[in-house]
């Protein structure tokens, strides 16, 4: 879609124009770091989009957009601590390069300039924007709390995987795009409309972003492959797996997730022979397949036109078959 490459464009530019604080270096160095490594900006794209898609001028959502990349990339500085993570982007991730304290403080100044963007709207708009963002957000730390707490508990059920994935990462798509709404003045029915069409396609989004983590490849993804399993993170594939496949091989996954080993090739490597094997790979893209349908029925109920709903479709369908 053309469209993606254009919103994709005005949000590098402005990106690269709006000046950031200089001082201290090492507060500000690590923020125009993670920025400057690029990323898919999906979601400030979807935000772009929506907003035109509605009638509504790109420009005036360009504020919203870059407050959700802001909050975004603050998300991942603060994850990638929390996962170990050694790689974001195909570079070292900010608590490699600098340390764990600068990741924090860095982290907590983009969640505050994501805030600051809102400033620049109206009073009405601000406060449905700001409220959107707030409630978006907590969920987000409380999707990221269960993600933590699952990787030691040994109980966990699908419906509670699905959960804590929408919270992560689902309600931050459905809230972009709905900011875009917002500021194009759409009606309430659209809005809502919009935000679950977004939330669907999140939930397909990070069910895939798990698929990456083990089948991804190492020299593309950008990311640590296996640092899923490294981390005994119970994701859709370990769940279906452990329900697909056979009593010795539950009983070996079990106890491949018990362990962290120093050197994990080949925890890495059983773990994924598994996942093949019982059928939880085909399991996932099948799910992926049906939440991007679920997306697509409800964009039904959307007031948009017809071929603009085809762009939202073909753009979920692209993102079913991404490598990054
Ligand atoms: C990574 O998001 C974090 C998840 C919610 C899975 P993206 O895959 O959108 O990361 P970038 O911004 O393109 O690097
Ligand atoms: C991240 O989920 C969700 C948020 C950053 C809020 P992941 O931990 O799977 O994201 P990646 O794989 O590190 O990008
Ligand atoms: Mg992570
Ligand atoms: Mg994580
Ligand atoms: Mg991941």
């Amino acid at each position: 879609m053309q469209e993606l490459v254009f919103f994709k464009e005005v949000l590098e530019q402005t990106m690269s124009q709006r000046k950031m604080p200089q001082d201290p270096k090492r507060l500000y160095e690590p923020i125009q770091y993670i920025l400057s490594l690029g990323g898919k900006r999906l979601r400030p794209v979807l935000t772009l989009l929506t907003c035109e898609f509605f009638s509504g001028d790109y420009k005036k959502a360009i504020d919203a957009a870059l407050a959700v990349e802001l909050f975004h990339n603050f998300s991942l500085i603060h994850d990638d601590i929390m996962d170990e993570a050694p790689l974001r982007r195909g570079e070292e991730t900010v608590h490699t390069k600098w340390d764990i304290n600068t990741g924090i403080l860095s982290g907590d100044a983009m969640l505050i300039l994501a805030y600051q963007y809102f400033e620049n709207y109206e009073p009405k708009l601000f406060s449905e924007l700001a409220k959107l963002f707030s409630k978006t957000a907590l969920e987000v730390c409380e999707g990221q709390q269960y993600d933590v707490d699952f990787e030691t508990r040994n109980d966990v059920t699908l419906s509670e995987y699905l959960k804590m994935i929408e919270y992560k990462t689902a309600v931050l798509v459905g809230a972009a795009m709905k900011m875009g709404a917002i500021v194009a003045g759409a009606s309430n029915e659209s809005k809502e409309g919009i935000y679950d069409f977004g939330r669907n396609l999140g939930i397909a989004f990070q069910l895939q972003d798990d698929y990456l983590d083990a089948f991804g490849n190492p020299d593309t993804f950008g990311k640590q492959v296996g640092g899923d399993i490294i981390a005994n993170k119970k994701t859709f594939l370990y769940l279906t797996a452990l329900e697909t496949a056979g009593p010795s091989e539950v009983e070996e996954l079990i106890k491949l997730f018990s362990t962290s080993p120093k050197d994990p090739s080949e925890k890495i490597h059983r773990v994924k022979s598994i996942f093949e094997r019982s059928g939880a790979v085909a399991a996932t893209e099948e799910k992926i397949a049906a939440y991007t349908l679920t997306a697509n029925s409800i964009l039904e109920q959307v007031q948009i036109s017809e071929d603009r709903k085809e762009k939202l479709r073909e753009f979920g369908h692209w993102l079913m078959g991404r490598t990054v």
